[in-house]
């Protein structure tokens, strides 16, 4: 089912399957209306959705090595293919309808809260789980809070996995790009990360200080774990053509940064042609493999604590 929230700037669509953020539209400098993700036209369309498409993800997103993973002295195998756990497994919360709670709507604050539950070892994981999602539009910006408690010790990594370009067409190589990032974890070619951490320095993962994506020297596209450096805003993005500017605010200590290179897709709410790097993917968060990689930041949940990731999307003209 689809739901939809807007106040004087933004407008969200969103449906049950996957509490996924299907359209969201915000004013660009000429006054015109532009959907600034992708999204399709019904919630049916999502059933086959391998590019996690505006869902959100857990119970853990990015990847998980070996298989599984030790807590607390048990093992724990999770689903694999070529030895990689991706975004949760096979049946993650992005293919489960979530339950609509709490509409708010003709405020200036409209919200919408989706709840899902996780049973003991469903996808291989302790503990049973409860999740909820809010979608609040304050002023230009949407805040995404996931909030989930344990009845048993377990790891969880949540996300929204919503693709961007703030043309609502094109490609995103014409967009500016700001990462206030200066470390990057580097990954193995499964994608899994080493352990190691390197400097953005000299490479074209650097965008400290703004600039283009498409004429960023050495750019072949970005699938990568970027840590955060806590100052100002994790990511700024800016579209020339719409004067539209996204600010990506968040408590999480890291980003993956998601550039599909063969994502060629017709947006099918506004009929646009996407061209190849049609969007960028802001995946607030904490770090992949957390739970095999004992240097990392925990992704440990226990009873009694609350999992909080508070993620805002800011949109401005420029
Ligand atoms: C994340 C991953 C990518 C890819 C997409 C989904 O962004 O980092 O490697 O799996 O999800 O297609």
């Amino acid at each position: 089912m689809k739901h939809l929230i807007k106040n004087d700037h933004i407008c969200l669509s969103t449906f049950n399957y996957g509490a996924t953020i299907q359209q969201l539209i915000v004013r660009d400098k000429n006054d015109n209306d532009v959907n600034v993700v992708l999204g399709f036209e019904k919630e049916e369309d999502y059933y086959n959705n391998p590019f996690y498409i505006g869902a959100s993800i857990g119970r853990y997103a990015g990847r998980i090595s070996k298989g599984g993973f030790s807590l607390n002295g048990d093992h724990y195998e999770l689903h694999q293919e070529n030895g990689v756990h991706l975004h949760g497994g096979k049946n993650g919360l992005n293919k489960k309808q979530w339950q609509p709670e709490h509409i708010v709507q003709d405020t200036d604050t409209p919200s919408i809260t989706y709840t899902v539950t996780s049973p003991h070892l469903e996808e291989g994981y302790p503990g049973n789980l409860k999740v909820s999602v809010t979608y609040k539009l304050i002023g230009n910006s949407l805040k995404i809070v996931y909030e989930a408690t344990t009845d048993r010790t377990t790891v969880l990594n949540l996300t929204n996995h919503a693709y961007f370009n703030l043309e609502g067409r094109n490609s995103v190589l014409d967009h500016e790009l700001k990462l206030n990032s200066e470390t990057f974890v580097e990954l193995d070619r499964k994608l899994l990360p080493t352990g190691n951490f390197s400097p953005v320095k000299g490479t074209a993962y650097d965008f400290l200080s703004p600039e283009i994506i498409g004429t960023k020297p050495g750019f072949s596209g970005i699938d990568d774990v970027f840590v955060l450096n806590g100052k100002g805003p994790a990511a700024i993005l800016y579209a020339p053509q719409t004067g539209i500017e996204m600010k990506v605010i968040t408590n999480q200590q890291a980003m993956v940064i998601f550039t599909p290179e063969d994502l060629r897709i017709n947006n099918f709410v506004n009929g646009a042609e996407y061209e190849n790097f049609s969007s960028i993917c802001f995946e607030a968060q904490t770090f992949p493999d957390a739970p095999n990689q004992p240097d990392f930041p925990s992704a440990v949940l226990r009873p009694g604590e609350v999992y909080r990731n508070e993620t805002v999307l800011e949109f401005g003209l420029r």
